[in-house]
């Protein structure tokens, strides 16, 4: 029998075993008529969607309109798309944190991507952990891919106030736990926080991953920002099929865009916008899954030549929407032009500097301001390193009091989330606004999946006597909607005995953002001491991906990555020659 023209092609591609080819494509394309396709469309080039929707994802109830108008684009552009579903992470529903699962999403979207026969991929993702997990896998499975991201919510009025998930969110509970909003009012609140489809409203973790997805060149130029229930946003779903179909002619592969260049550039642009801490992990993630490293150090020497141009919330005033109607990322990026490799190649086939040629024709300066004028004159992240973090941590200084970053102080230690919960409103807990606030064993491989907990709260106490800030110190993370004066990432973390376990009560901590230290002013003899003495908090889980999880997750500074799914140990399968991109390929940018 004839093969179509299919072999290594279309359906033809990665054929199921049974020791004949010409079988293995019959028996495929005969179930595949079953699904009723005509034989002129089953010998097209076949786009995959990775489609995320979930009853436990509230973010991505747009996707399957999204997915609608992706199948449009490809049908159009004569392309055959075939939507596929893959694990989502709906980041309020799952226990203990949806980051245990980041690299389980990322394994799935990565096998998948190989497995079943597709020319090119278009991946549906949003909430937080999703876009890094289908990015992860892209790069691993080298497949040539279209981020296309659900877009944010829109903020809504309340009471004479805009609100969004969900800097708001917690600025009203820590209004509820110093007793300023009576239980009926926050209950009002919460039927008003989050109100559309779409991921979180502000520049929290969502919304960072989308703007990095875009800074990367993975995702089409101006799709970071649009509204989930804008129009626009299914015109972007439109044009990433079609840009699907082109790229299947022409590949250009993950590995193509993501490099030591425009990782860079996503950090320069994570950095301008005040993006979230969270971001650090998994574009050190997505990085490593090509053999590139993202360097503490070189993030501080960024930091310090990148203003923060953007205001929105948790760092400014604004909503994701408003950065949407002031320009969107594109006018982020033509502020940092000076500064970005401009050479990076971008999914489209063009080099950013060639999609920044054209000016855009409004930008609201109160949003995304001039390079000459910035939000805050550096970035919004810098890495500390000391005796209490040898493998760095992470500050996030944009969303942080200033009045408290070169201090020194008395650590009050808890040593998990449940001592934490237990003691933190005790109205005899030995505590001060001027002391540190340490939590322990919240890291990458504790029971707890490092949480965002590191917003750790401020005790009732104080917080009735109106503290809003204290320095806070932990191996967790934080919600890339929160604010504080908050030392994350701590590495190595508790649970494997690095210095944080060793804190103990009424021990000095110095903080020194100036010097990017963070130090723990005990002498060596007793640290030695409590090293010695120290035992880990508890076992490794018996079974299954929590087992996997806890033997193979690495440290903060390595993105929680598995060990085994950096580039050193991925395999080169299914790769292709790389043919140049083709020019006439090129879809439109949307932008111009
Ligand atoms: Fe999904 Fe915030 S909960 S983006």
């Amino acid at each position: 029998m004839t093969d179509g023209g299919q072999a290594g092609r279309g359906l033809g591609r990665g054929l199921t075993q049974y020791g004949d080819a010409d079988f293995s494509l019959y028996l495929r394309r005969s179930f595949a008529r079953s699904m009723g396709f005509s034989g002129e469309l089953l010998a097209r080039p076949v786009v995959g969607i990775a489609q995320t929707s979930s009853g436990f994802n509230n973010c991505h109830r747009g996707l399957p309109e999204l997915a609608e108008a992706v199948k449009r684009g490809v049908l159009a552009a004569g392309g055959l798309p075939l939507e596929f579903p893959t694990i989502s992470l709906g980041e309020v529903f799952l226990h203990p944190t949806s980051l245990v699962y980041r690299n389980l999403m990322a394994m799935d979207t990565e096998e998948m991507l190989r497995a079943q026969p597709m020319d090119a991929a278009v991946l549906l993702g949003g909430c937080d952990k999703t876009v890094p997990a289908q990015l992860m896998g892209a790069a691993s499975a080298d497949v040539p891919s279209v981020m296309l991201v659900a877009g944010p919510m829109m903020p809504t009025s309340f009471r004479g106030e805009r609100l969004g998930a969900c800097t708001d969110c917690r600025r009203f509970w820590a209004q509820y736990r110093a007793g300023k909003l009576a239980s009926g009012e926050i209950e009002a609140v919460e039927g008003n926080l989050a109100t559309t489809a779409g991921t979180c409203a502000v520049m929290g973790t969502a919304s960072t991953m989308a703007a990095i997805a875009e800074a990367l060149g993975m995702a089409l130029p101006g799709s970071a920002a649009i509204p989930a229930v804008h129009a626009d946003r299914l015109r972007a779903g439109e044009a990433s099929g079609r840009l699907a179909v082109a790229l299947a002619a022409n590949p250009i592969r993950p590995s193509d865009v993501i490099t030591a260049k425009s990782v860079e550039n996503a950090l320069r642009v994570l950095l301008a916008i005040g993006g979230s801490t969270n971001a650090i992990l998994h574009l050190a993630a997505i990085a490593g899954r090509v053999g590139v490293e993202v360097s503490l150090a070189r993030l501080n020497e960024l930091s310090d030549s990148t203003p923060v141009l953007v205001d929105l919330k948790p760092t400014g005033q604004h909503y994701m929407a408003d950065l949407f109607a002031a320009g969107g990322v594109g006018a982020v990026l033509r502020e940092l032009a000076h500064l970005l490799h401009l050479d990076a190649l971008t999914v489209t086939g063009e080099a950013l500097g060639e999609r920044l040629a054209a000016p855009l024709s409004y930008v609201d300066r109160d949003i995304v301001r001039p390079f000459s004028e910035p939000h805050q004159p550096q970035g919004g992240l810098v890495a500390l390193f000391g005796s209490l973090a040898p493998g760095g941590a992470i500050l996030k200084r944009s969303a942080a009091d200033p009045a408290l970053f070169e201090k020194e102080g008395r650590a009050v230690v808890f040593a998990s989330l449940e001592d934490l919960a237990a003691r933190i409103d005790a109205p005899d807990l030995d505590v001060t606004a001027d002391d540190f606030l340490v939590l322990q064993n919240a890291g990458p491989k504790s029971n707890s999946g490092m949480p965002e907990a590191g917003y750790l709260p401020i005790p009732a106490k104080l917080a009735r006597a109106g503290v809003k800030d204290m320095v806070r110190i932990s191996d967790a993370r934080m919600s890339g909607t929160a604010y504080g004066t908050i030392v994350l990432h701590v590495t190595p973390e508790a649970t494997l005995g690095g210095p944080l376990a060793l804190v103990r009560n009424g021990d000095r901590i110095r903080l020194s953002v100036r010097e990017r230290r963070i130090d723990l002013l005990v002498d060596e003899a007793e640290l030695a001491r409590r090293r010695a003495a120290w035992r880990p908090a508890a076992g490794p889980p018996v079974r299954g991906y929590r087992r996997l999880y806890f033997e193979h997750v690495l440290q903060a500074d390595q993105g929680c990555d598995f060990d085994f799914l950096r580039a050193q140990a991925s395999a080169s399968v299914n790769r292709d020659p790389k043919p140049a991109p083709d020019p006439e390929s090129r879809i439109p940018n949307p932008e111009s």
